[in-house]
């Protein structure tokens, strides 16, 4: 991402931030379309055009497309590949490969922004330069890593209050690098925005979170060194030492009721869950995985996305037309 230094913090009202959650949901919808096609065979470039075609049909506008120059509506970023791969015709998908898809909505003017990475299957049981669970681990830390950052975006906290949590959840899951190099970001009426968000880092520091922030917290763990080499395209960012990374990433708005994630389609709520300790939300943890010592998940306070909050939301954006409801907010 980059950054104008020095510009304030974007504070939303509650309608604008129904309609992030807008773009949020379309996001999601077109990440959700890509990655369900990932399989063998298939290209970067026809799970760009599945992505878009699920943006256009939703009447919203891809965010990536145009910005500084980028050509696609997704970033493709296959195994050493860590952020701002360019989809590709002669980019096709193999077996035992794992890509981050990326993708952003614009709806009203509004920016949603979210990531994911996913092997691609059947994994070979053997052979590949990682073992599969090796993989499977890394993607899994990663995740958790965002979830934990995500639940850190309440108001009153500090924003590397969401690195060190980033940070913490990576160390505790295993000897993976963190990339420093690239940050997630402030978001809403543009793709990038102040604050950085670093995913390492001191808590206690930077700007006090307050309701109405929206912030694109995006973890780029990587199974070697984290120092980042950049493709002569000009975008694409890989591992220096061709170590393989994993990226996840979410749009979460900061309200009184508590992290809102505006490109999960439950708000957070499964995701949160499957943070709290004894939680067997999501796979079973395979046979001779280190069990994690209990990471003070959420510091023991309940800052979980509700229902009332995302029933807010909700009903904000049906009860407005998206132009009424910039109308009535212009000027922010
Ligand atoms: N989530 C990515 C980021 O914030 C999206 C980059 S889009 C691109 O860096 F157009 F810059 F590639
Ligand atoms: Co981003």
């Amino acid at each position: 991402m980059r950054l104008r230094r020095d510009d304030p913090i974007e504070v939303k009202s509650p309608a604008q931030l129904a309609i992030m959650r807008e773009a949020g949901l379309v996001t999601a919808a077109a990440l959700r379309a890509a990655a369900a096609a990932v399989e063998p065979g298939i290209s970067t470039a026809e799970l760009d055009a599945i992505a878009a075609r699920e943006i256009s049909s939703a009447g919203a506008l891809p965010s990536f497309k145009g910005y500084h120059g980028y050509p696609a509506t997704i970033c493709a970023s296959v195994n050493d590949q860590i952020v701002h791969g360019i989809p590709d015709a002669a980019q096709v998908l193999a077996a035992g490969d794992i890509i981050s898809i990326d993708c952003g909505a614009i709806v009203g003017g509004w920016h949603g922004d979210a990531a994911l990475t996913v092997s691609v299957g059947p994994v070979p049981a053997a052979g590949g330069r990682y073992r599969p669970d090796e993989l499977d681990s890394l993607l899994r830390a990663c995740e958790r890593a965002l979830w934990q950052g995500l639940a850190q975006a309440v108001p009153g906290r500090r924003l590397t209050d969401i690195s060190h949590a980033v940070e913490r959840a990576v160390r505790a899951a295993g000897r993976y690098g963190i990339v420093r190099e690239y940050t997630g970001h402030g978001i809403g009426s543009q793709m990038h925005m102040e604050p950085a968000v670093p995913n390492h880092g001191r808590a206690g520091r930077g700007p006090v979170l307050v309701a109405g922030m929206a912030l694109a917290i995006e973890p780029m763990l990587v199974l070697g060194e984290p120092s980042t080499r950049r493709l002569d395209d000009g975008w694409t960012v890989v591992t220096a030492d061709g170590s393989w990374a994993a990226h996840f990433e979410h749009t979460v708005a900061i309200t009184d009721d508590g992290p809102v994630v505006l490109t999960a389609d439950d708000g957070g709520a499964g995701g949160f869950a499957a943070l709290r300790p004894g939680s067997r939300a999501g796979k079973p943890e395979p046979a001779g995985e280190p069990v994690l010592a209990g990471e003070p998940v959420l510091a023991g306070e309940p800052v979980l996305a509700g229902e009332p909050v995302l029933a807010g939301l909700e009903a904000a954006a049906t009860r407005q037309h998206v132009s009424d409801a910039l109308e009535a907010t212009d000027g922010i």
